[in-house]
């Protein structure tokens, strides 16, 4: 009988809240992201040596400010089956250090797609997790970090970011923009706001790619994500 009246309880949502001093493993990894950004040569760019700082000096703040940490249920994705593998592989590179960190709290994470229009195709081989931003896990209204998940084979297909300014540091696998470079570990792709990009992923391997957005508060808050429409599969219209 007492079993009966347990398995009818509601299902309750939880959300536990806590903060970055109380939760050491989002600490060390938000720290692992300064290194990231600190460490990253920025190949003689200006504009990409002033994102890393501008990166770099959120992340002080939300630390300094010993920001609150609203963690959802987690949610798992089908591309998150590739997630083991590509963590395995990112352990055998420099950035190791942030892999084993994001290793301690991938049991949190909250996989999600973004889009409210994509490709089915794309549902199978696409993932990305929040760590930082407006809606969490860490509280932030001016940087937003967090981790993209390709399955082997994926075309992300093109899309660009109103007022955005964007990086993504892969960590594990290897990843092409827009035809124009081969991104390895430890490489960082830099996309000004507006900029339309598409992303392959090496057959063989997952990728996966840690990502820094900084710009205005409101537009860090709003930003709708939608996929470039093109009509030939080869490379994105610019
Ligand atoms: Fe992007």
């Amino acid at each position: 009988m007492q079993h009966d009246s347990i398995c009818k309880l509601p299902r309750i949502r939880l959300t536990m809240e806590t903060n970055l001093n109380a939760a050491p493993d989002w600490l060390y990894l938000l720290r692992e992201f300064y290194e990231l950004y600190r460490h990253l040569p920025s190949g003689g760019s200006s504009k990409i040596r002033a994102h890393q700082r501008a990166v770099r000096e959120a992340i002080s703040r939300v630390k300094n400010a010993n920001a609150a940490i609203k963690m959802e249920p987690p949610q798992q994705l089908p591309a998150t089956a590739h997630l083991r593998r590509a963590l395995d592989e990112g352990r055998q590179q420099r950035q190791a250090s942030i892999v084993r960190s994001v290793d301690s709290i991938r049991n949190h994470l909250v996989w999600q797609y973004g889009y409210e229009k994509m490709p089915e195709s794309l549902k199978q081989k696409y993932a990305y997790a929040e760590l930082c931003g407006p809606t969490g896990p860490i509280l932030s209204d001016e940087v937003i970090l967090g981790l993209v998940l390709f399955a082997p084979g994926c075309t992300y297909p093109a899309h660009a970011h109103k007022e955005i300014t964007e990086s993504y540091i892969c960590l594990s696998g290897s990843v092409s923009e827009n035809h124009q470079g081969v991104y390895a570990p430890g490489s960082l792709i830099f996309n000004p706001p507006d900029q339309l990009h598409r992303i392959t992923v090496s057959d063989r391997e997952p990728a996966l790619m840690a990502y820094a957005w900084v710009g205005p508060r409101e537009s860090l808050a709003n930003q709708k994500m939608i996929l470039q429409r093109t009509k030939s599969r080869r490379s994105p219209s610019k």
